[in-house]
């Protein structure tokens, strides 16, 4: 139904890709994955989550944004067919 591709290494983490089945997005469910990621990250004492998206993905940015997730950069021209790449991190450390 859903999926997370990341690699840690703490103190960072970085999330390649996160993806709900089309049908079942709009549930909850990218919600539910993302929770257990900053779990995981918090347990392995990742102080910091970094991402990358398309800056015209709108779905994408609300849903990062909706997780607490804050653009630290524009990447411009980073895909070639998409156009501009934001980077965007959610520090986790310090919190319970
Ligand atoms: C982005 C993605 C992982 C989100 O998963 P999801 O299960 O659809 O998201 P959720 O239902 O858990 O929604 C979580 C929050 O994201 C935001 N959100 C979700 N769908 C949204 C939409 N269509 N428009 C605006 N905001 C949206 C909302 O803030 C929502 O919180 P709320 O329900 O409390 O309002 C999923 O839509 C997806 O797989 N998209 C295609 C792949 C992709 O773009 N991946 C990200 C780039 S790597």
């Amino acid at each position: 139904m859903g999926y997370v591709a990341m690699h840690v290494m703490v103190p960072e983490a970085e999330i390649l890709d996160i993806s709900v089945r089309r049908q079942k997005q709009g549930n909850g469910l990218g919600k539910t994955l993302m929770k257990n990621v900053v779990a995981h990250c918090r347990q392995r004492g990742v102080e910091t989550i970094h991402l990358e998206t398309a800056a015209g993905d709108d779905h994408a940015l609300a849903f990062f944004r909706s997780m607490g997730f804050s653009t630290i950069r524009r990447r411009q021209g980073y895909y070639e067919d998409a156009g501009d790449a934001l980077a965007m991190a959610l520090d986790i450390g310090g919190e319970p």
